[in-house]
């Protein structure tokens, strides 16, 4: 293959992101300068901030690969009061983040339900409706995601982890609350409720290969996502999966990869938001600096209290909090502008992909329905448009 060539298309089969995914030296730059020149005319050079809130770490799951897996006694849980939470979340406003992401393990009861819409009524008066929210707290019913939706929350994270649903049954219990199809169909509910919906998946996990991989950039095309964070897998100590860390590609390697899928998805969903995400920065320093120069265009700095930051260990070496950190903001905007960007203080940084989706179709509280493709597609026909799984037409 021609990487010059390749770089020209708009579209690529599975084997064609493969090659890319593999690019090294030469060709690897060049993936990297087409990322660059594809974010600076589709998303311009604006980077995003969200103030990521992880108000518990109390989880009902139990993935092998997290160390906050509810099996895991080592962690001290905590969950922040309302008013630490609406300190953190006046702290972004007062700071002129565009957004705040409410982030948690995943809890299913009605009165968890009714918490998160009780603050989300809160931070619609406290910055009256001008604070764009963030929903990440797991797989919930519909009649959930509506409720929320309805209450001020216009976005949510769900992972997928892997698109393969093989790999995604190692990588969890073999049991109800651990199944590929329920996040799927979570999936489907998210865009229903009429969210901005993020997806994203763990880069160099066990048993991984090139071709999930590529899989995974296919699907969040398919199902036609705004948002993505994705990073590389970190084992944790204290995770089933740590056992498996003979078989992982070095921290450097599943670094250099992860930037690779960013660019590679940056030229295949050319106007999504994608985030440089926190476990890019635990293996490399100035690992989300390297991915905003690669296609990456969110930033979202910790602003959990800083009492809390060592019991939200999804893996080892997470990165300390802004919190308690004057010069912090000071730092992240010199990160931002030695990078080549602006950041971009006070603004949504709703992303382009859904501001195009959106037009037309009236305010939030319309229905969508109609324009949600269904994701049970991927399972069924494994069709892409213009590309097949298996790169056959
Ligand atoms: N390494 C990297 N990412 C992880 N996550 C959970 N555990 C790990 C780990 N060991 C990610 C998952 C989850 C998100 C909240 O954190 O992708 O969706
Ligand atoms: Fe819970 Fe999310 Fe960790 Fe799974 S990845 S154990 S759902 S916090």
């Amino acid at each position: 293959m021609n990487t010059n060539d390749l770089l020209k298309k708009d579209c690529f089969t599975t084997e064609e992101i493969v090659y890319l995914l593999g690019a090294n030296g030469n060709d690897k730059t060049l993936l990297f300068e087409s990322a660059a020149r594809c974010q600076a005319e589709n998303v311009q050079n604006k980077v995003y901030l969200r103030g990521l809130i992880e108000f518990t770490n109390c989880c009902s799951k139990n993935c092998l690969y997290c160390g906050i897996r509810s099996n895991n006694r080592q962690v001290k849980r905590y969950t922040m009061t309302d008013k630490e939470i609406m300190d953190a979340v006046r702290f972004a406003w007062e700071s002129r983040y565009g957004s705040v992401v409410l982030q948690s393990g995943e809890l299913i009861s009605d009165g968890f339900t009714r918490r998160v819409e009780k603050l989300l009524r809160k931070i619609e008066r406290l910055s009256d409706g001008k604070l764009r929210v963030t929903l990440s707290c797991g797989e919930q019913s519909y009649d959930t995601y509506r409720r929320w939706f309805e209450n001020g929350a216009s976005r949510y994270l769900l992972r997928i982890e892997s698109s393969n649903p093989e790999l995604y049954k190692k990588l969890h219990p073999d049991n109800q609350h651990h199944r590929f199809e329920t996040r799927m169909k979570c999936l489907e509910y998210l865009k229903k409720a009429g969210y901005q919906v993020g997806t994203g998946v763990m880069i160099g996990l066990p048993f991984q290969t090139m071709e999930d991989l590529a899989h995974d950039l296919l699907f969040m095309k398919q199902i036609d996502v705004d948002m993505v964070g994705m990073g590389p897998y970190l084992e944790h100590l204290d995770t089933p999966l740590y056992a498996c860390r003979h078989q992982l590609l070095s921290k450097e390697n599943r670094f250099q990869l992860a930037l690779k899928m960013i660019a590679v998805l940056r030229l295949l969903m050319k106007d999504i938001n994608i985030a440089a995400t926190t476990a890019l920065q635990a293996i490399d320093p100035m690992g989300r600096e390297k991915a905003l120069k690669v296609g990456a265009n969110i930033i979202m700095p910790n602003i959990t209290p800083g009492r809390y930051q060592d019991f939200y260990t999804l893996y080892e070496n997470m990165p300390c909090t802004a919190e308690d950190n004057e010069d912090y903001m000071a730092s992240l905007e010199a990160l931002i502008t030695l990078a080549g960007h602006e950041t971009a203080y006070g603004e949504w940084g709703d992303s382009e992909h859904y501001r195009r989706r959106d037009k037309g179709q009236g305010t939030r509280k319309k229905d969508l329905t109609e324009s949600v493709r269904p994701v049970s597609v991927w399972l069924s026909t494994k069709k892409i448009k213009g590309a097949t799984v298996n790169g056959k037409q």
